[in-house]
């Protein structure tokens, strides 16, 4: 039994499970041993295993884990460390792997950019290994067929700056910050800014490769279209290894308007976002409007407001967009002096914050983990009151500036899409999503905790505004406060705990899920704290 050493199951036995944690540690090593042989052996004698493999004995080992942990919360000495990285630099390596951990009963983390909000991609409490994908990050752009190619180890930051090399009027819709990895980004759903456009990253990919739990590959006719159902929107780390994208590229004019207007509360800012929420979600699908309410030290001193950012993103010209904001969303007061024109490219440096006029390389730099975070989301059906506005605003400035929001509005061809149609259920009826973010830099436990704290106390207070039975949740925006799976090998217990997660990521897509997941790892190889279990239900892959 893989997980028993971790987790004795009563204080009684605790002599008996001190001795049982010694020879399963002993026997974990004799397996990482022949798990090491076993590697050797299912590799390709033309690309030497060994110099993929790292462990706490190599030099480079804490820097490889630490150069992809993107939440400092999990780069503390505390935080649970990899028995080995497996950089793999050859498909065989990740084929090798896959084979050898079920052989040898250790548990994989697969990673790609390493942005998993609770560092699922990098942590486990049971003894695991990372499955590194950064060095399968090649990409082919394919203007003639509107397509592109794309390796799970690339980052969205590569993936634009490749788009644009080959045209100026063509893009991806996929999020605003380029250190994310197409590995887990696209595999949980994917937004940005012309997500009421184009629909999310998983509504543009039209093939996939895969490994599978016998190291097979597989591309979207060999998995079948459940599991490549699945594995657009359903998270990758549930059904196998991803190795590439297909994906259809998106058309966009060669030049866009950005914007960033900001309001505090004495600038009637919750009349604005009152307003914002009738229409944000209703305006063109060239349009994209996001709110970000924040507090800030007010004019007065030492006294806080809370100021709200309305940054836009146009497919057009500023003098279109003018005129359509005076006619629509007036309230706002968007001037000329506000816009900013340039090529779709260069609005992915504006989005990323960097300032106007960096060179795209930037989008190549890569980010370091420089601050503490825990994210949570919300979907919104009825506009807040005012009343409700206002209760927020408080909260917030308490908490100061290291928490906010990101509202980000839906509609457009987010609502044209079935909630089936892939295993993200957000579509229809709701008009925005929302993002808590708690960011700092104090480094110590208390202050974690305290911050932890506050970031359920608020999302605890937004209760009455957002969705209900299920509260949904955005697989992208990882928090294991939702649910965790079990622990327990019984199916039955797996899928009760699976859906108090799952309900919530997922909605009716659930059912489907699970049964993708029995066809392709009917025994549970694949997992995590918030894995899709196998259907106990489906008699092809009963235990
Ligand atoms: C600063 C920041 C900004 C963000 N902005 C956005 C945004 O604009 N839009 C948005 O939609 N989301 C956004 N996110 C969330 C982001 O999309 C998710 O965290 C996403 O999972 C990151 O993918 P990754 O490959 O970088 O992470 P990883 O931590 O490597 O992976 C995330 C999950 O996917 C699994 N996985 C990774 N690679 C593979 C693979 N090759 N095969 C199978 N499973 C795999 C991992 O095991 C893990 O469960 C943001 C997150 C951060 C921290
Ligand atoms: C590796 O292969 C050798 C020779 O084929 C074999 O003797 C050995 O048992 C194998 N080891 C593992 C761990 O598979
Ligand atoms: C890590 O150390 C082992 C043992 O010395 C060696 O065989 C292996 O090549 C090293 N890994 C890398 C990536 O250099
Ligand atoms: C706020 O709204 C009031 C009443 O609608 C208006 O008179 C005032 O000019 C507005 N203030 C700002 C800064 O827009
Ligand atoms: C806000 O004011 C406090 C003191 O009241 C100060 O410590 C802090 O740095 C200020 N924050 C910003 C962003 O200016
Ligand atoms: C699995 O758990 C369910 C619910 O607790 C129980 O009814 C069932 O007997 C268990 N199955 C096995 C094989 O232990
Ligand atoms: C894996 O291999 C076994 C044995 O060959 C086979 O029965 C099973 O269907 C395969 N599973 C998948 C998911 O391909």
């Amino acid at each position: 039994m893989k997980t028993s050493c971790a987790r004795p199951p009563s204080i009684l036995i605790i002599l008996a499970t001190i001795l049982f944690s010694i020879s399963c540690a002993n026997s974990k090593q004799v397996n990482l041993h022949m798990f090491f042989r076993c590697l050797t052996n299912n590799s390709s004698p033309f690309h030497p295993v060994s110099q993929a493999i790292h462990t706490p004995n190599n030099a480079s080992f804490l820097s490889i884990l630490n150069s992809y942990i993107k939440n400092r919360r999990f780069l503390t000495s505390a935080t649970p460390k990899p028995l080995a990285i497996i950089a793999a630099k050859h498909i065989s390596h990740i084929q090798a792997t896959v084979i050898c951990a079920q052989r040898y009963e250790l548990e994989i983390r697969i990673r790609s950019g390493g942005h998993d909000d609770e560092g699922l991609s990098y942590v486990s409490n049971n003894p695991f290994l990372v499955l590194d994908m950064f060095n399968f990050r090649g990409l082919y752009i394919d203007i003639a067929s509107e397509t592109a190619w794309v390796q799970a180890g690339a980052t969205l930051g590569e993936l634009y700056y490749k788009i644009a090399e080959k045209s100026k009027v063509h893009a991806f819709p996929a999020g605003v910050c380029p250190s994310l990895g197409t590995g887990g980004h696209f595999s949980g759903g994917g937004y940005g800014t012309l997500m009421r456009k184009y629909g999310l990253s998983v509504d543009n990919i039209i093939d996939a490769q895969i490994v599978n739990v016998n190291g097979s590959i597989l591309d979207r006719r060999s998995m079948g279209e459940d599991v490549f159902w699945a594995i657009r929107g359903g998270g990758g780390a549930s059904f196998g290894v991803i190795l590439s994208w297909t994906i259809k590229l998106v058309r966009v004019p060669s030049i866009v308007t950005v914007f960033n207007v900001k309001r505090t509360l004495e600038q009637n800012a919750t009349d604005i976002v009152y307003r914002w929420q009738q229409v944000a979600d209703k305006l063109p699908k060239d349009l994209f409007i996001r709110a970000m309410p924040q507090a800030v030290n007010g004019s007065q001193e030492g006294k806080k407001t809370v100021q709200v950012s309305f940054i836009g993103h146009f497919l057009g010209k500023s003098e279109s967009l003018i005129p359509l904001m005076n006619v629509r969303f007036p309230e706002l007061g968007l001037q000329q002096g506000d816009c900013s024109e340039m090529t779709w490219i260069e609005s992915t440096l504006f989005w990323a914050d960097f300032p106007i006029g960096t060179p795209t390389n930037a989008l190549l730099w890569p980010s370091k983990a420089d601050f503490f975070f825990k994210s949570k989301s919300d979907y919104v059906k009825e506009p807040i009151p005012k009343t409700g506005l206002e209760s927020i605003w408080k909260l917030l400035i308490e908490i100061g500036e290291k928490g906010w929001m990101q509202w980000n509005p839906y509609g457009g061809r987010m609502s044209e899409i079935s909630e089936s149609e892939t295993p993200f259920p957000h579509r229809a009826g709701n008009i925005f999503k929302i993002q808590h973010f708690v960011l700092w830099v104090e480094e110590g436990t208390e202050t974690t905790n305290h911050y932890l704290k506050f970031s359920r106390t608020l999302y605890k207070a937004m209760t009455p505004y957002v969705s209900k039975s299920p509260r949904e949740a955005f697989l992208n925006y990882r928090d294991l406060d939702i649910g965790i799976a079990s622990s327990s090998n019984n199916r039955t217990i797996l899928l009760n705990n699976a859906r108090v997660y799952g309900s919530k990521y997922f909605k009716g897509n659930l059912d489907r899920l699970t049964r993708a997941k029995a066809s392709i790892d009917p025994y549970n190889f694949f997992k995590n704290e918030q894995s899709i279990p196998p259907s106990p239900s489906n008699p092809a892959s009963s235990l």
